[in-house]
């Protein structure tokens, strides 16, 4: 598989155009971002690190039944994925209340949503990704209904597979980002799943073992994705 050139380069990613006009490739580099491009740095090992671990998890998504993107790990930092015409929409599930809409409602933080709640947002740092439902979606053509359907679906299918492999290494998935795009007709899971992307917390402890490590300026980002990649059963 041969590399050509940069097609797009993302705050912590960047995509490759190949000699296959259907594939791509995904380079996680460790540059880190918070508040839409407001923060940002650059973490030893991150780019490792979230490139296998997302690796991982997709796998163990597709195994469930949830098409994704991912084909094959060419190198520490880098994944052969399938192109896809990304919708502009990210999908949230939450368990655990937290983040934005800790803010947004003033419910406690660690509260358990029972049900889990579902939320869209629009794909827009200059926007701030502002919190959109499916008839925004619809209007202005960023998904079909059916295709919106089929992102809830599959994001909820997520957090079945997802809650109970966390749940048995210790931890708490609390919230996490999905986006989609289409291979043809096709819904796929694209972008990533890693710490970067969700909320972990240490069952007992709840201790953060993710990207509001980074946010909150709590140190040992790395070091907490490593552990949970451990947990999982990750190899780095
Ligand atoms: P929020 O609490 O800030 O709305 O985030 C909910 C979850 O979605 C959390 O796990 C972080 C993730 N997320 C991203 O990864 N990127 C984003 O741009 C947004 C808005 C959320």
């Amino acid at each position: 598989m041969e590399k050509r050139e940069e097609l797009y380069r993302g705050k912590a990613k960047t995509v490759y155009t190949t000699d296959d006009a259907e594939r791509l490739i995904l380079q996680f580099r460790n540059d880190t971002s918070a508040f839409d491009g407001e923060k940002i740095d650059q973490l030893e090992r991150k780019g490792m690190v979230n490139n296998k671990f997302n690796h991982f998890i997709m796998q163990k998504l597709e195994q469930a039944g949830v098409p994704t993107q991912v084909d094959a790990l060419l190198s520490d930092t880098e994944s052969l994925v399938k192109k896809l015409e990304m919708i502009p929409v990210e999908c949230v599930v939450r368990n655990v209340a937290a983040g934005s809409l800790v803010r947004r409602l003033g419910v406690e933080e660690g509260i358990e949503l029972n049900p889990p709640t579902f939320e869209f947002f629009l794909k827009n740092d200059k926007l701030h990704d502002p919190m959109i439902n499916e008839s925004h979606i619809v209007t202005f053509g960023w998904a079909t209904e059916a295709h919106i359907a089929e992102m809830k679906r599959l994001t909820f299918k997520v957090n079945e597979v997802l809650k109970a492999l966390f749940a048995d290494a210790g931890m708490l998935l609390v919230d996490y980002k999905l986006e989609f795009g289409l291979a043809g007709e096709q819904l796929v899971l694209g972008d990533e799943f890693t710490p970067d992307g969700c909320r972990l917390w240490d069952a007992e402890t709840k201790t953060k073992l993710d990207k509001d490590r980074f946010r909150q300026g709590l140190g040992g980002v790395v070091e907490a994705y490593e552990e949970v990649a451990k947990r999982i059963g990750v190899e780095l």
